[in-house]
């Protein structure tokens, strides 16, 4: 896939709408982590250094069309020390850039046209602006305004994160290190059904955990007690377990369960293996045989894509065992120069922070939905529109 850069592009004095993924999670009004923002960086400051005059848009969650306050950037703003344009349609700051400025536009998607791609809504976003560069690959997935509408107004381009996904993920699905293990975890079969298709193509071995591997253990006829699973996903689950024989994957699902009686952050927690799960037992983590039989695969692997938690990880320390072994285990490997290791997913990638072992990755997607679709095979319509067809 050939994708329109900048390079060459005489960028000086170039009013450029930057769109960016700055989906952070924002806590009274605080930046949790920064991690989109960072992988941001080298775009945004390879346009200022460029003489630029850039305008970063951005979407903070799902505000449906309305401004609704809660989800403001400003928090973003001010953790990049930029300043905010109270209304993205808003061009009066333009007559007072200079060459190397950068600001941040307020959230797009409080205007309903953002998510229906409206026309009306893409030329007055692109009004005024030279160039669009896309560097927000983990909102590529989505046919939007400021995606693609505006890339039939404006010359448009792939920025260097949006590169450097495209690149990292397309390296591990076409040429990987074998043996291939793929752990793919959360909380849905429905949502991965494509993506565990995908995945048992290109793997070896694929592990499945979380509340998404329980719907297996319950496909299987195990006791899954109070938890947290997908019985209408069983057919489905059986399905994909069949096709992993038909393609020569293993396929392991887990093989015990840490289980609290209730699910809250501070309940008590008791390791059992799967069959002896209770009726009132909910579900809450992977089990510790799970986890070290994970982290012998990892051992064995040569590559490992990894997303998705095995469970509560962010219910520290007591539910965030599975998750955390396999976190380490991989930033280990890789370290010592053993292992490619691939990760993607918000909860997978806050887990690896939480581990503090986001260095140690090869390469941590920004992407969640992108990310999936991405591996799918899926096109991007985000993507799509930067390709440069012969
Ligand atoms: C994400 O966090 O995955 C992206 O920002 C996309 O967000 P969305 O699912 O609300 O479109």
């Amino acid at each position: 896939m050939k994708l329109r850069t900048l390079d060459g592009i005489d960028l000086r004095g170039k009013y450029v709408l930057l769109r960016d993924d700055f989906n952070v999670q924002i806590v009274d009004g605080k930046i949790t982590e920064g991690f989109r923002i960072e992988r941001s960086m080298p775009t945004i400051d390879l346009l200022r250094n460029a003489g630029a005059r850039v305008a970063i848009c951005s979407h903070l969650g799902r505000p449906k069309g309305t401004k609704d306050m809660k989800y403001s950037l400003r928090g973003v703003a001010e953790y990049m020390k930029l300043p905010l344009i109270d209304d993205c349609l808003d061009k009066s700051f333009m007559a007072n850039m200079h060459d190397g400025d950068v600001v941040l536009l307020e959230n797009v998607r409080f205007y309903a046209g953002e998510e229906e791609n409206d026309p009306v809504f893409a030329e007055k976003l692109a009004a005024g602006f030279d160039l669009f560069v896309n560097d927000a690959f983990a909102v590529s997935h989505r046919a939007h305004a400021s995606t693609v509408g505006v890339t039939k107004f404006l010359p448009s381009y792939a920025g260097l994160l949006l590169q450097s996904e495209i690149e990292n993920i397309t390296r591990v699905m076409e040429k990987p290190a074998r043996p291939v293990l793929s752990i793919v975890a959360g909380s849905k079969v429905s949502t991965k059904i494509g993506v565990l298709r995908a995945l048992i193509k290109l793997s070896d071995t694929i592990i499945v955990g979380g509340a998404l591997g329980t719907t297996f253990n319950y496909a299987l006829g195990a006791p899954v007690g109070n938890s947290l699973f997908e019985a209408d996903q069983k057919e489905n689950a059986l399905a994909i377990m069949e096709y992993a024989r038909e393609n020569n994957c293993r396929f392991l699902v887990p093989l015990d369960k840490g289980v609290g009686p209730v699910f809250e952050p501070d309940a008590p927690r008791t390791d059992k293996d799967i069959a002896d799960i209770l009726p009132d037992d909910v579900i809450i983590d992977g089990g510790p045989k799970t986890a070290a039989r994970d982290v012998d695969e990892i051992g064995r692997a040569a590559t490992v894509i990894w997303n998705g938690t095995v469970g509560m990880a962010e219910w520290m320390p007591t539910w965030s065992y599975g998750s955390f072994a396999i976190a380490r285990a991989i930033a280990e490997k890789t370290r010592a120069g053993a292992l490619h290791s691939i990760v993607g997913g918000g909860d997978t990638v806050a887990a690896l922070d939480a581990c503090g072992v986001m260095d140690d990755i090869t390469y941590v997607s920004t992407g969640g939905g992108a990310f999936l679709e991405f591996i799918e095979g899926r096109e991007l319509p985000g993507i799509s529109v930067l390709v440069v067809r012969d």
